[in-house]
């Protein structure tokens, strides 16, 4: 099963993956890297988890980075034994895949950097992303594979660094002193790494002949996703469905099920267009209502209403089979409620996502109005618990975007889920 974003990220995936969890032998990530942010609440502990997935804290379950991840070793390691220090189970339940790509310290530097002399920022978490996902296509990146070899493995980082301090250069930076501190940090942790290292697409395949159940978790969303997302601002991977074949190392038809997670309003960290966006006032509103500031930067969210042009084009390309609908309660106190079913555009209605980023920037949404129910709905286990005005909501979301909905998430704890399949 691939549990996948349908907005730009912040769906509330940590959620989801945390609860179905319970029901799966091993949770693998198939992409991006330390730019996630999953938050996870177990009773009154708030975990916050960007690069091991929020499997970790279920007990006895298998956690993988596949070979699509890029792996910052100093955050994967400082998470790791943070986890330790609180009484996790960590020790022979995480493994790394030898194909994946190392996020290296000279990566983050020239991803602020990079930011800063953009003419159109992107607005990106900071993590090194981007120019990792260079290095990787550009053919000279650093596989966890390397480090095997610690003469190999150093002269490649020489390379590395050497060559980011050239474009820093270019880009009338000052000589970085901390990155080679930074650097010799990272071949500390080789040793560590490398007894983690596995093949994630062998155990994924193994797990699944012994009929073991398995969750490939998906990092941002659908409309961040490097093809079908709102390109350029979209982050270096693809993060929809299809990758999580690639980025573990399994055929697509060992695939059977993707859940797509859509957020019952919607939001957006960094720059690029947001159709359904607020005006200010509801914006902050929204903000302060949904807790909407970024798990991983702090950045507020921006936020809007919910999109279904946006969710049926994340239904189409990850050929969704079931629905979760996050954050339900969090329009609890509204005496209406939007969504969008298309957009006016100077050349007429249009009911699909668009491919040109520029355009979408000047839509304007067809917005359908509905009330609110205005009760809580955080005590609500079953649909039947849910207000009237609430189902009907959820119906019309279902019936816009076209996939049954399996899941409704009704406030931050596990119990705060309907299951509605
Ligand atoms: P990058 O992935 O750091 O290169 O950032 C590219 C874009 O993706 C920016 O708009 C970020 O705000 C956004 N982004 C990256 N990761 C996440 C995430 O986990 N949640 C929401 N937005 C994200």
């Amino acid at each position: 099963m691939v549990v996948v974003g349908c907005q730009w990220g912040d769906e509330g995936k940590g959620k989801i993956v945390d609860v179905l969890a319970e029901e799966v032998d091993v949770v693998a990530r198939y992409q991006g890297g330390a730019n996630a942010g999953h938050t996870v609440h177990v009773g009154d502990d708030e975990f916050i988890l960007h690069q091991i997935p929020s499997g970790i804290l279920h007990p006895a379950k298998r956690c993988l980075l596949g070979n699509g991840v890029v792996l910052d070793l100093i955050q994967f390691f400082e998470e790791y034994d943070a986890l330790l220090r609180r009484g996790i189970e960590v020790e022979g339940r995480v493994g790394v895949s030898r194909r994946a790509h190392l996020l290296l310290p000279y990566h983050r530097v020239l991803d602020r950097a990079l930011e800063d002399e953009a003419a159109d920022k992107i607005g990106t978490t900071g993590r090194g992303i981007g120019p990792a996902y260079e290095d990787k296509a550009g053919r000279r990146g650093i596989r966890v594979a390397d480090l095997e070899d610690e003469d190999r493995f150093r002269e490649l980082v020489a390379r590395g660094v050497a060559r980011a301090r050239g474009r820093l250069v270019e880009l009338g930076r000052e000589e970085d002193d901390d990155l080679d501190q930074a650097v010799e940090k990272v071949a500390r942790l080789r040793e560590r790494l490398l007894a983690l290292s596995t093949d994630t697409g062998r155990e994924v395949d193994l797990a699944l002949a012994r009929d073991q159940r398995v969750l490939l978790e998906g990092a941002q969303g659908t409309a961040l996703d490097l093809d079908h997302g709102t390109y350029p601002y979209v982050t270096s991977s693809n993060t929809t469905a299809a990758a999580a074949a690639t980025g573990i190392g399994v055929g697509p038809t060992r695939i059977r099920s993707v859940l797509g997670v859509v957020k019952a309003y919607t939001t957006r960290v960094g720059n690029g267009p947001l159709p359904t966006e607020f005006d200010p006032e509801m914006d902050e509103r929204m903000r302060e209502l949904g807790g909407e500031f970024g798990a991983t930067t702090g950045r507020p969210r921006r936020c809007g209403w919910f999109d279904a042009v946006l969710a049926r084009h994340a239904a189409r390309v990850n050929g969704l089979t079931g629905l979760a609908v996050t954050k339900l309660d969090v329009l609890d106190s509204l005496p209406e409620v939007s969504v969008a079913t298309g957009y006016r555009t100077p050349a007429g209605v249009v009911e699909e996502f668009p491919a040109d980023t520029w355009g979408l920037e000047s839509v304007e949404p067809i917005l359908e109005t509905h009330e609110g129910w205005e009760v809580p709905t955080t005590g609500a286990r079953s649909l039947e618990d849910l207000p009237r005005n609430a189902r009907r909501y959820l119906d019309r979301i279902q019936e816009l975007t076209g996939a049954p909905i399996e899941m409704v998430s009704v406030g931050t704890r596990r119990s705060q889920i309907v299951r509605v399949a």
